[in-house]
């Protein structure tokens, strides 16, 4: 992104460029409704509250995840580290919320609620739906946490459209074929890592800027 981003005009066009300097994390929303998973990359996971235990997550009103996680009850985020940023795009795809075969190499298990949680990543809440707040085009997702866990290692990082590695120092999406869930071994250049399609919202030219 080169110059500067003027504020002043805050039309969705506008919010998205500026929006595109906040640096987050990057995570999974994940809930098991009615026999059904869904899963969705969100970087608006905010840990809202310490007594009691609250975080959020800003869901766009459109997402199979909204009702899912009204209906369960329920939903679990679980922080990616910077070697499953493969799993960051295959969630961010148009439609993937409802996430139909697509846990495929994605490892979970079912924490206290029922909700899933990934294997391998770098911390993860397990909630009970607390409440549900309007944010605009957004629902806010505000779940008490009733199971936490961390661990070491290097998280993966949303930067200006694009993912990014503190330890590599690297733009991860740039390159070339296709992209592994979790890169094996040793840390290193996503081996070809495919320029993703900004499907972040935020980014997304068609839909109004979110609550991130
Ligand atoms: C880095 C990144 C962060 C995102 N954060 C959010 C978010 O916080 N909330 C959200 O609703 N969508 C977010 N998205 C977009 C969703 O991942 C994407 O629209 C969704 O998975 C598509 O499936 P669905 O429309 O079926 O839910 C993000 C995408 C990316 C790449």
């Amino acid at each position: 992104m080169t110059g500067r981003s003027p504020a002043r005009a805050v039309d969705p066009d506008a919010f998205r460029a500026v929006s595109r300097h906040w640096t987050t994390g990057v995570a999974l929303l994940t809930v098991r409704a009615d026999e059904e998973l869904f899963a969705k990359t969100v970087s608006s996971l905010c840990t809202l509250s310490l007594d009691p235990p609250l975080v959020s997550v800003a869901v766009d009103l459109r997402s199979p995840l909204v009702a899912a996680a009204r209906v369960a009850g329920h939903y679990a985020v679980s922080v990616l580290t910077d070697r499953q940023h493969g799993l960051a795009r295959r969630f961010a795809a148009p439609g993937a919320g409802r996430a139909l075969g697509l846990f495929t190499g994605a490892p979970m298990r079912t924490e206290d609620t029922g909700a899933p949680v990934l294997e391998g990543c770098l911390a993860w809440f397990d909630c009970l739906l607390h409440d549900v707040l309007p944010g605009g085009d957004h629902a806010l997702l505000i779940g008490r946490v009733v199971a936490a866990e961390g661990q070491p290692g290097e998280p993966l990082v949303h930067h200006d459209g694009r993912f990014h590695s503190l330890e590599l120092d690297l733009e991860l999406d740039v390159g070339p074929g296709p992209v592994p869930d979790s890169a094996p071994g040793p840390p290193g250049p996503a081996s070809g890592a495919a320029p993703a399609p900004d499907s972040d919202p935020v980014h997304r030219p068609t839909a109004p800027a979110g609550a991130r």
